[in-house]
């Protein structure tokens, strides 16, 4: 499977979210987006732009107890998975139909579900610099995915 590593130094919220937002306007539907990095990296952050590029006005948070949230995009709808919480990993939650469906999953800690995460998909691991700084690596897996990140980076 085709791999690739890029890094992009984020100094600010605003910056990593319109990273996101960029890459929100090349999805079609159907990506899975996997987001790593300790407590307050930015994943979340990032959802939000991800969620602002594809039309959702929804406030998205860090949901407490919900493992999944859906918003409905102008185009398709986000599934938002953090698997922080997951009691267990063989927790049963339903995974496969948010990830195999027609719209973006993007999972917060998949770490905690790597049973159910698929070989093609945009791995995400932000590392925390300072304050406000990040680099934030994009690591895509499989052809599709390369291809996304050079149109993103271009
Ligand atoms: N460059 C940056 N990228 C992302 N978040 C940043 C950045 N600089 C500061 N922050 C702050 O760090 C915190 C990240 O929190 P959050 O997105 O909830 O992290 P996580 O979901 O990884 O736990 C937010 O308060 C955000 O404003
Ligand atoms: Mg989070």
């Amino acid at each position: 499977m085709q791999t690739y590593e890029h890094v992009v130094y984020s100094h600010s919220v605003g910056h990593t979210q319109a990273l996101a937002e960029a890459l929100a306007d090349k999805l079609t539907g159907g990506e899975v987006i996997t987001l790593s990095g300790d407590l307050g990296a930015g994943k979340t952050s990032f959802v939000q732009g991800l969620a602002r590029g594809l039309g959702i006005t929804r406030k998205v948070n860090s949901p407490t107890f919900t493992i999944i949230k859906e918003y409905q995009g102008s185009q398709f709808p986000l599934y938002h998975i953090d698997a922080y919480r997951l009691e267990d990993e063989t927790e049963d939650v339903g995974f496969e139909e948010y990830i195999y469906g027609d719209g973006v999953t993007v999972i917060e800690w998949p770490e905690r579900i790597a049973p159910y995460l698929p070989e093609a998909r945009l791995h995400i691991r932000i590392e925390k610099r300072g304050e406000t700084e990040r680099n934030i690596y994009l690591l895509p897996h499989g052809e599709r995915f390369v291809k996304l990140v050079k149109e993103v980076l271009a």
